[in-house]
C-alpha cells in the first residue's frame, strides 16, 4: 500500500454526526442496540433501520421473532456468530449460520419468524431495512439466502478484508444488486497500521458503523474524526470519491466497520411499526390487511 499516493488522491467524506445506538428490545424481548432510529430516516434515506445485537446471555435472544409481518420496505439480516432459522409465510426456510446474509423484499407482504437454532454460545449480527421505490411498495414478496461462502470478498495488499454484501468494491460485484436505491453494503477487517478507502456514488447517503473492539479514523486526513466501537459515523454528502479508513498501528486487534450507503429515494417515509409505506392511508390499509389475513396471502 502506497498511503501517501492514496492520500492525495482519494478525496474522502467527512464524518458529520457520530451516532451511539439506544438500546432497544424487539421481537420476544431480544436485546439489541438501535443504531439508525426513526428520527434518522430522512437524513439516511433510504436506510430505515440499522439494528446491531450481540450477546453471550440465551437469555438476552432466546425468545427469538416469532411470527410478525411486513410491508413496503426490505430487510437485510447480517449474521456474523450464531444461528437463526427463518421462515415466512411464502413457504421459505432458511437456516442463518455465521457470515450468512438474507435479503427479503417484503413488498406487498410476508408474515415471518426468526428464531435462534440455539440455547447457549454467542449470537451477533445485524438487521438493515432498506426503503422500497413508491412504485415498488406493493411488488410480490421475495427471500434470498446468501451463504458465507456466496458472498464475494477479496484481500487488499494492506491486509484489508473486504466482503462485499451488496453493490460493489472496486472491481468486485456483490451479492446482491437493488433498483433504484443501488444499495453498497460492506463488511470491512482491517488490520492494526492499515487504511482503506472505500468508493462511494456521490450521491449516495452514508454510514458507517464500527462493531468490533477497535476504534477507526474516519475521513481523510486532518479532517478524520476517530470512531469509538458501537458507534456510527454519518458521512458528510460533501461529494469526494468515498470515505477513508484507517486503524492505529499499535491498535490491539483489527477493526471491523460496516460501510452502508444507497441511493436516496426521496419520498415521503410513513412507519407503522413494521409497514413502511408513503402515506398514513396506506399505512392503515397494511394494518387492516393484517387484521384480515390479507397482507401476507
Ligand atoms: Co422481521
Amino acid at each position: 500500500m502506497n498511503t501517501t499516493t492514496t492520500a492525495t488522491t482519494f478525496a474522502s467524506r467527512a464524518v458529520e454526526r457520530v451516532v451511539r445506538g439506544q438500546a432497544a428490545s424487539d421481537g420476544d424481548g431480544v436485546k439489541l442496540t438501535r443504531v439508525l432510529t426513526q428520527p434518522l430516516q430522512k437524513r439516511l434515506d433510504p436506510f430505515l433501520m440499522l439494528d446491531a445485537f450481540g450477546s453471550d446471555s440465551a437469555s438476552d435472544y432466546v425468545g427469538g421473532f416469532p411470527d410478525h409481518p411486513h410491508r413496503g420496505f426490505e430487510t437485510v439480516t447480517i449474521m456474523l456468530e450464531g444461528r437463526m432459522r427463518h421462515r415466512d409465510s411464502v413457504g421459505n426456510v432458511g437456516l442463518l449460520e455465521p457470515g450468512s446474509v438474507q435479503w427479503m423484499t417484503a413488498g406487498r407482504g410476508i408474515v415471518h419468524s426468526e428464531m435462534p437454532e440455539q440455547q447457549e454460545g454467542r449470537m451477533a449480527g445485524f438487521q438493515l431495512w432498506v426503503n422500497l421505490a413508491a412504485a415498488d411498495k406493493m411488488t410480490a414478496p421475495a427471500y434470498r439466502d446468501i451463504a458465507s461462502s456466496s458472498v464475494p470478498e477479496y484481500t487488499d495488499a494492506a491486509g484489508v478484508r473486504v466482503r462485499v454484501i451488496a453493490g460493489a468494491s472496486g472491481d468486485v460485484a456483490g451479492a446482491v444488486a437493488r433498483p433504484k436505491t443501488e444499495p453498497v453494503v460492506l463488511d470491512l477487517t482491517i488490520p492494526p497500521g492499515a487504511a482503506f478507502d472505500a468508493e462511494l456514488p456521490a450521491g449516495h447517503n452514508a454510514f458507517a458503523y464500527v462493531f468490533a473492539a477497535t476504534a477507526v479514523a474516519v475521513g481523510g486526513g486532518d479532517a478524520a474524526t476517530a470512531i469509538e466501537p458501537e458507534r456510527m459515523a454519518i458521512l458528510a454528502n460533501d461529494g469526494g470519491d468515498g470515505v477513508r479508513f484507517a486503524v492505529a498501528a499499535d491498535a490491539a486487534a483489527p477493526a471491523r466497520v460496516l460501510v452502508v450507503a444507497g441511493r436516496p429515494l426521496g419520498e415521503p417515509i410513513a412507519q407503522y411499526g413494521p409497514f413502511v409505506m408513503n402515506t398514513s392511508a396506506e399505512l392503515q390499509r397494511a394494518f387492516h390487511d393484517f387484521q384480515s389475513g390479507a397482507l401476507a396471502s
